[in-house]
């Protein structure tokens, strides 16, 4: 296991978080409060080619044990994203890395061409497992073909690194990292969010427009660790866990079983300043392991 610095894609890191997708935007409003403490690296909410209104709300429904999303990827578009989104993002004072979204196999590529206009992206999350949208999203993700293309695509666009965020609904995980590794891609993000679906019991209608949105909360932890541990077997390429933060020992259970970095999304909603909490406490626990005479803890 990684104890620190953390290294991704020739960059040294003090701390082994990141913002996960779609939960701080593109990290302004954290920044402004100066909540980015502790966070090693922001990945943005997803860009596409055109703009989109996102999903009929309500998008969020928060449930007895975590967070139910239907979001539909809202977002303003990647024209406006470099007009007014990159400039005010180039003031982050960490690296930020664009998550991509598309309708198409080829919308990736185009969009993560037009970011590479700006300076201001160190690399890319190329969305292909969105449980919210009809066309793409996680029915890209669940092909491993599907998802090689659509890495061959990017890789051929971009000198920089990108991430295949993988979804683990549909098809084999273990199958389409693989593929996202041969198709080009520098890392896998495992994983996005588990569908998911609440329903009140007095009406039986579900909150969520569409029914179903995708499930995300620290008990998910398990699951996202078997993944990281099944993948990292599979690919040579760094995986990056997203999914089950909830303390300082889920992020070291993650980078044990196999994480490179590990991203915080639903419990930094919970408590804005969750970043610098957890490294503090994943520091001090990694302290107390270097403590024993054999460094092992045992
Ligand atoms: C959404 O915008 O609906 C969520 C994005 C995602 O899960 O990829």
């Amino acid at each position: 296991m990684e104890t620190g610095p953390w290294t991704l894609w020739g960059r040294e890191y003090d701390s082994p978080l990141m913002l996960a997708s779609g939960t701080a935007g593109f990290g302004l409003e954290l920044m402004e409060m100066g909540m980015l403490a502790g966070v090693a690296a922001v990945v943005s909410k997803a860009t596409t080619l055109l703009p989109r209104d996102g999903n009929v709300p309500p998008r969020i429904v928060e449930t007895r044990y975590g967070l139910l999303n239907s979001v539909g990827l809202a977002n303003p578009g990647v024209e406006e994203v470099l007009a007014s989104v990159l400039p005010a993002a180039s003031r982050l004072p960490v690296p930020l890395i664009v998550n991509v979204a598309g309708d198409t196999v080829e919308d990736y590529a185009s969009v993560v061409e037009r970011l590479d206009s700006s300076p201001v992206p160190v690399g890319y999350e190329i969305n292909v497992s969105c449980p919210n949208v009809s066309a793409g999203g996680a029915a890209f993700g669940a092909s491993p073909s599907t998802v090689e293309e659509v890495s061959r695509l990017v890789a051929a666009a971009t000198r920089r690194p990108f991430s295949v965020k993988l979804t683990p609904n549909e098809g084999s995980m273990v199958e389409s990292a693989a593929a996202a590794e041969e198709g080009g891609a520098s890392a896998v993000t495992v994983c996005n969010t588990f569908l998911g679906m609440t329903v009140d019991w007095r009406t039986g209608e579900a909150p969520l427009k569409r029914g179903v949105g995708g499930y995300s909360s620290p008990a998910l932890l398990p699951l996202t660790v078997a993944r990281v541990h099944l993948t990292r077997r599979a690919v040579g390429i760094p995986v990056l866990a997203s999914g089950g933060v909830g303390s300082p020992e889920d992020v070291l259970e993650l980078l044990a079983a196999g994480a490179t970095m590990v991203q915080v999304g639903t419990w930094l909603m919970r408590r804005p300043g969750a970043a610098l909490e957890l490294l503090e406490g994943v520091r001090e626990l990694l302290d107390g392991l270097r403590g024993f005479p054999d460094g092992t803890g045992t």
